[in-house]
């Protein structure tokens, strides 16, 4: 497995831009297969996950030819039902979107359970209601998720009973093809729900109202081929923000739709740092000490889970006692451990984690325990003094693209060291 090595302790200045956003590339990628069609995905994040999400619709027969880097054209029309590899599956927790694609096309499904609970449970409950609800019949097996209908879905009204990203996208795409109309209701409102329904209805599919509460998807029978560029990465803009804050110079993150990362510049600019927005870019810059600060992670537009170890990263940096509570999953501390290696005095209870920031961190060897985690500890590197080492980095590859390359890029002494693969890979968002 690869490592990182930084020395840290240097002001980072320039500019980076922002690479098409993870959590909506896994779910137009995987719903290309409800499309029957060639479409042209632009701004796709060159990540690990994509590179997954592309072999699994490979291995099902579709044909998936890359333009270039961040370009890819994708043929479903030969793509056939089957055993999605388990191996493949099992690498992504958003392999989930799947179940809902071969639902809306082949009218069956049969996946391997998405596994990982790495921020505690994270069941898939909800998106089985909306199957059901839909008219599906499923079962949960030896691992795998057997969904199938033998009347063909049929739209109708399905109440969220929390608020939930995957289980939104999932009973969307499996509606698009439904007959009938069909509403979902307590729906999640994240720019990565709105993108998908885009993408799709430029299908030819009739979705309105994603962004909303409630969101309804009129049935269509057949839909079409076309040409669609992903929308930018607000965590990915947001972590290289709050890295600019970190290490103390001054960065323009670009490429960013400024209204997504609201929540980001907010929290900031409450730590006395400077934010700068531009029509697709935004600069920052530390004014002076940071301040403490008090977060709660909450469903968009509040502040994002996937933020959680980047901006408690920040709080050390800052002077006072800040409080991070985590709204949304059980678990999304296990960062705190790798930063107390670093100096870091941080207490956690349940959902909440204290943190007695002194100021300054101090370089040291730990691990990326997961994707957010991980970058979060790349960050701490970049503003500790001294060297820091990072192990388990294929979680980081999995979400942030050529991120060595972008962090070289504005002044930061970064490397990547090549250690012989143990095959391990993790399974969270
Ligand atoms: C998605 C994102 C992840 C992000 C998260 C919250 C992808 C691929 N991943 O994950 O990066 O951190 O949204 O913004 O887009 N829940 C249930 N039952 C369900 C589904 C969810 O109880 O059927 C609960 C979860 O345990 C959690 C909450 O709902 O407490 C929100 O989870 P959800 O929004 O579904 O997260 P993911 O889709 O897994």
């Amino acid at each position: 497995m690869d490592k990182i090595v930084i020395h840290g302790g240097k002001p980072l200045n320039g500019e980076i831009s922002v690479s098409g956003m993870k959590n909506a590339a896994v779910a137009i990628v995987l719903s290309t297969l409800l499309v029957e069609d060639k479409c042209l995905i632009e701004n796709l994040p060159d990540i690990a996950d994509i590179n997954v999400s592309l072999e699994i619709l490979r291995s099902m027969g579709a044909k998936v030819e890359r333009k270039d880097r961040n370009t890819a054209y994708i043929d479903t029309r030969s793509a056939k039902q089957g055993v999605s590899p388990y191996d493949l599956v099992r690498k992504m927790r958003a392999s989930y979107y799947l179940i809902g694609a071969e639902l809306g096309r082949f009218g069956r499904a049969y996946v391997g359970c998405p596994g990982g609970c790495d921020f505690g449970q994270r069941p898939i409950d909800q998106h089985i209601k909306g199957f059901e609800a839909l008219g599906a019949k499923v079962t949960v097996r030896d691992g795998y998720i057997d969904a199938n209908t033998d009347e063909g879905l049929k739209g109708t009204s399905i109440y969220m009973d929390v608020v939930t990203v995957g289980g939104t996208i999932n009973t969307m795409i499996a509606a698009v093809k439904a007959e009938g109309t069909t509403i979902i209701e307590n729906a999640a409102h994240e720019p990565h729900v709105v993108d998908t329904a885009n993408f799709l209805n430029a299908c030819g599919a009739k979705i309105s109202g994603a962004g909303t509460d409630v969101i309804k998807i009129r049935g269509v029978k057949q839909l079409h081929g076309t040409t669609y560029p992903i929308i930018p990465d607000m965590i990915e803009a947001g972590t290289y923000m709050i890295l600019a804050a970190a290490t103390g110079g001054r960065i323009r993150v670009s490429n960013l739709i400024p209204k997504h990362i609201d929540s980001i510049s907010a929290k900031l600019v409450e730590m006395n740092v400077n934010v700068e927005e531009e029509d697709e870019a935004v600069v920052v810059e530390r004014k002076g000490d940071l301040s403490k600060v008090n977060i709660k992670t909450l469903p968009y537009p509040g502040f994002p889970t996937d933020m959680n170890p980047q901006i408690g990263v920040l709080a050390c940096l800052a002077n006072g006692t800040s409080m991070i509570t985590e709204g949304v999953f059980e678990n999304r501390f296990r960062y705190v451990e790798e930063l107390k290696r670093m100096g870091a005095e941080i207490k956690v209870d349940g959902r909440v984690a204290v943190i007695s920031g002194k100021g300054e961190l101090m370089g040291a060897r730990v691990r990326a325990v997961d994707l957010r985690a991980g970058i979060a500890m790349v960050i701490a590197g970049l503003a500790a003094s001294g060297i820091t080492e990072i192990d388990d980095i294929y979680h980081i590859q999995r979400g942030y693209e050529r991120v060595i390359e972008k962090l070289s890029a504005v002044g930061a002494d970064i490397k990547l060291i090549h250690v012989p693969d143990s095959g391990a890979y993790d399974k969270t968002e």
